[in-house]
């Protein structure tokens, strides 16, 4: 993804805090591998093996540096990683957002205070227009969340992605960035 800078920023939100994963979150990983959605729909290892562990954090180090996208660890404000979000490149001027919460975590603003802060810098980026993401319709945590960050449903992708080997419908929610807004505000004035 082509922007300004390599370096990963630290995003601060009410509750949470976005930062580089670090070795030391590994058991907030090894819980994900535990949780029945988390492995199928993420790049989270099956097993809840240490070593695959430390390898998912050192892969979400390369994501900058190779161009895939922005990969934080969400740590409470007390620093300890709770989840994961990311903001990878999909295409043109756009990208999508993925973000789990460890289920021990969950249910205390987390997710959708990470996803505010997030898009909260993201919308500035100036080689973004579109921020993306993906929701199963039964997944009315993750619909919420998305709606709290200024979200839009747009729409239902029919048999959109294999989620364990069964094709899922969609449903594909989108945030417009500021330049994005303000083309379209031109050229509708
Ligand atoms: C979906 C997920 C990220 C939500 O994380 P979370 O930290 O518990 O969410 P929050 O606490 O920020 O909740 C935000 C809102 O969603 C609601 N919500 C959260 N989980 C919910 C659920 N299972 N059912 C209904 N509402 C839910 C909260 O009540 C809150 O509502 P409010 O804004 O009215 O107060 C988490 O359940 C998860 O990681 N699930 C597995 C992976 C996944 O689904 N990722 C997203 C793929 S698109």
């Amino acid at each position: 993804m082509s922007d300004e800078s390599l370096t990963l920023p630290d995003l601060a939100g009410e509750r949470v805090r976005l930062r580089e994963w670090r070795e030391t979150d590994v058991a907030v990983v090894q819980e994900a591998s535990r949780d029945a959605l988390i492995p199928l729909v993420t790049t989270v290892p099956q097993t809840a093996g240490e070593v695959e562990a430390l390898a998912f954090i050192r892969r979400q180090h390369d994501r900058l540096p190779s161009g895939a996208g922005y990969a934080f660890a969400v740590a409470d404000l007390e620093d300890r990683a709770v989840g994961h979000i990311g903001l990878f490149a999909a295409g043109d001027a756009r990208a999508s957002v993925g973000y789990w919460i460890a289920a021990s975590q969950r249910r205390r603003g987390y997710a959708a205070d990470a996803l505010i802060a997030l898009t909260s810098w993201a919308i500035r980026r100036e080689h973004l227009d579109r921020l993306e993401l993906y929701v199963e319709p039964s997944n009315q945590g993750s619909c919420r969340v998305a709606e709290r960050a200024g979200f839009e449903r747009e729409g239902l992708l029919r048999a959109w992605k294999r989620v364990g080997g069964r094709p899922r419908d969609m449903y594909m929610y989108a945030r417009l960035t500021e330049r994005a807004r303000a083309a379209a505000a031109d050229a509708s004035g």
